[in-house]
């Protein structure tokens, strides 16, 4: 997948399936999958450290994150045991909040740093008062994936973590927005928690892929967070999220066999220790 791939599959049909990831082990396994992207996003700050938004997000935590990304990605890609092609995952680094939001030298700097990491792309919040400096990207060689709806960076503002575009007006905003993102040179945009209908309008309307969480099932793809995706997170469950594997009850049960084998001497066996 490589960013013209993008276009491609809206003009095809072809879904794109995109998933958060953070770290290197999990990176490897994604790497190995059939998913599309592998999006370094800031809830980070939340799923990796325990953070209750993503504001403590810093450009710090995400070259870390991103990097450690970018490294199974391209150690899975080199791997002679692995079919390339699947292993070829597109990699995008959020931005995180107010990183893209100072003058152009400082903004510049922070998606220099997120794109040394190895990431091919940077995802950015909101459109108004993004348009400029994401064409500056853009010119500069800089693939930018937008993001409108629910804007987590924008919480406070937003008054809580809610749906976005139920009003008439609120919905012709997002997708000014969303028509703006692509005329400043956009290659894609999430659309994050807004009512279905919308989000296919939206996605009708433009010429690049929407990606959606909690946006229905007419956008170009979906994405998910990786805890939510695998079980993991059982304090957390939005209507939107689907769990593939009871994650955290595998790994509880996984651990509590551990715990037992230890406590009774069944681990280690001879088998499992040196002459
Ligand atoms: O940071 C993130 O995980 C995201 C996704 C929810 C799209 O931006």
């Amino acid at each position: 997948m490589n960013v013209l791939d993008f276009k491609k599959r809206k003009k095809s049909g072809q879904k794109i399936s995109m998933v958060t990831v953070y770290d290197y082990t999990s990176a490897c396994i994604a790497a190995r999958t059939d998913i599309d992207v592998l999006l370094v996003g800031d809830s980070a700050a939340m799923t990796m450290h325990g953070f209750a938004s993503t504001l403590p997000a810093t450009i710090e935590m995400m070259e870390l994150h991103s990097a450690s990304v970018a490294r199974a990605v391209q150690a899975q890609s080199a791997s002679s045991l692995n079919d390339a092609q699947k292993t070829k995952k597109f990699v995008v680094a959020d931005l995180p909040f107010l990183s893209y939001r100072k003058d152009l030298r400082a903004n510049v700097e922070a998606a220099e740093r997120l794109m040394r990491t190895g990431a091919h792309a940077v995802k950015l919040e909101g459109a108004v008062g993004n348009e400029d400096f994401i064409r500056h990207l853009v010119e500069s060689g800089v693939p930018v994936m937008g993001h409108i709806g629910l804007t987590p960076q924008s919480v406070h503002q937003l008054g809580g973590f809610r749906v976005q575009g139920r009003e008439v007006s609120d919905a012709e905003r997002l997708l000014a927005a969303a028509r703006s993102l692509e005329e400043a040179g956009a290659f894609s945009i999430v659309l994050e928690c807004v009512p279905s209908a919308l989000a296919r309008q939206i996605t009708q309307n433009l010429s690049i892929p929407t990606i959606g969480i909690g946006a229905g099932p007419d956008t170009d793809g979906q994405v998910l967070v990786w805890q939510d995706l695998l079980g993991l997170n059982t304090e957390f469950r939005p209507r939107f999220v689907r769990s593939y594997c009871a994650g955290a009850e595998i790994f509880t049960q996984a651990l509590n066999s551990y715990a037992r084998d230890v406590s009774s001497g069944a681990f280690p066996s001879l088998k499992e220790s040196y002459e």
